[in-house]
């Protein structure tokens, strides 16, 4: 039995920091096409160059490229199930994955929507900074180190703010968002996957209310 979740929502909604937990909590495996396509530009190749670019301005990368890494990951993985984070993106996505997931018998079980409002998202963005080694999610107000520039979970020094975590950047993010994401509000509630959740309310908040989503779905 595999059970398959997208975490739906504008950048800062909280879906990295809710994917890990689920990872820990679940045995899922996140799988989150921000942190590929951040390998893919820290490789130098001419496709990374690209990729770069396109991020740094905050517009969607090609979903071509996105859609290929998904596949590459989804071929030949005997995981119990996958928590998509940041993906799918455009109606286009949307159907790539069906029909991926439908070519290996699978299906999206459930689409958890976290509502944030533009205001938050702003505060969050520009105060996130995370561990270059582990990946935990920090924030300058609501969740810093214990000790400047330690990371708790893994004692690292590396800590960092993505080049696309700016005011600027964040506009055209968000842009991004409504012109080509949030219509898969509508497609995935037309097929009676959508489960909204309060992005608004604390991580552990957010958190148990995204567990009582999962526990209710019926999964094949
Ligand atoms: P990506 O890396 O996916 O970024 P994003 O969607 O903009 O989302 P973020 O990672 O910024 O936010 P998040 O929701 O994960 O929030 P987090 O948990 O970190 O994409 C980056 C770029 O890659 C895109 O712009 C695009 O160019 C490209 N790309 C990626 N996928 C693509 C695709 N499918 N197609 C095309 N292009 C693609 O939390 C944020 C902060 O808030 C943290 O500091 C955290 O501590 C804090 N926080 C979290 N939850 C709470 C809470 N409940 N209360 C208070 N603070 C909280």
């Amino acid at each position: 039995m595999t059970v398959n979740i997208i975490l739906l929502g504008p950048p800062g909604a909280g879906k990295g920091t809710q994917a890990r937990r689920l990872v820990e909590e679940r045995g899922l495996v996140q799988l989150s096409t921000g942190d590929m396509l951040r390998e893919a530009r820290s490789s130098g190749t001419e496709m990374g160059k690209v990729v770069a670019e396109v991020m740094d301005k905050g517009q969607l990368v090609t979903d071509e490229i996105v859609v290929g890494l998904i596949r590459e990951k989804l071929e030949g993985s005997d995981a119990k199930g996958f928590i998509f984070d940041g993906f799918p993106r455009t109606l286009a996505q949307a159907d790539a994955l069906g029909a991926l997931l439908g070519g290996l018998g699978q299906q999206v079980d459930g689409v958890i929507e976290m509502q944030v409002d533009d205001a938050a998202l702003v505060r969050r963005i520009t105060g996130r900074f995370t561990c270059g080694n582990c990946g935990e999610v920090y924030h300058d107000e609501t969740k810093p180190t214990a000790k400047d520039g330690v990371c708790d979970v893994c004692g690292s020094t590396d800590l960092r703010r993505r080049a696309d975590d700016n005011e600027e950047s964040l506009k055209t993010r968000l842009l991004e968002y409504y012109k080509k994401t949030s219509p898969l509000i509508g497609y995935y509630y037309a097929k009676g996957n959508l489960h909204p959740v309060n992005g608004l309310a604390e991580v552990e908040a957010v958190a148990a209310d995204m567990g009582r989503v999962l526990d209710g779905l019926t999964v094949d």
